[in-house]
């Protein structure tokens, strides 16, 4: 019997083994490529989505573990044709340069301001700490989420 997964508000049956990990679901049957298969090993943060509201690496998520919990991708932020607040910082700070990283540092950021909308630097370095960018962008992201929780608090998301 499959397993029915809900991802950016669509259900779908997935014939996988339930052990198979939810990026390998998300990127090879859904074809949501912008979650990023990094080290595959839970330690660079590339494959981060929302599970149940919560950032998670969908690396390290059997898919029969995502049954019941809603999924969110990077595809998924973006509502009524306006991205994400957060997506909006990162394009107007360029917080990328080869912008691997950018969707799982978009995504664990989404998850910082649904629970603390006003962050303070100290903590959105160290709720971004295990998210790597080998480019050496992090000062533009930090001001990319500040930016964003200016943007949240203002008109909300
Ligand atoms: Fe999942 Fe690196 S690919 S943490």
């Amino acid at each position: 019997m499959p397993i029915e997964i809900e991802v950016n508000g669509q259900r779908y049956p997935i014939n996988y083994p339930p052990e198979t990990p939810l990026l390998y679901v998300l990127r090879d049957e859904l074809r949501l490529t912008g979650t990023k298969y990094g080290c595959g090993e839970g330690q660079c943060g590339a494959c981060t989505v929302l599970l149940g509201g919560a950032p998670r690496r969908s690396c390290q998520i059997p898919v029969s573990a995502a049954a019941g919990k809603p999924v969110t991708t990077i595809e998924g932020l973006e509502k009524d044709g306006r991205l994400h607040p957060v997506q909006q910082a990162f394009l107007d700070a360029g917080a990328f340069q080869c912008a691997y990283c950018t969707s799982g540092m978009i995504m664990r950021s989404v998850g910082l301001l649904q629970s603390n909308s006003n962050p303070s630097q100290a903590e959105v370095v160290q709720f971004l700490q295990g998210n790597v960018c080998r480019c050496g962008t992090h000062p533009r992201i930090m001001e990319a989420v500040r930016h964003a929780a200016k943007m949240v608090q203002e008109h909300g998301r």
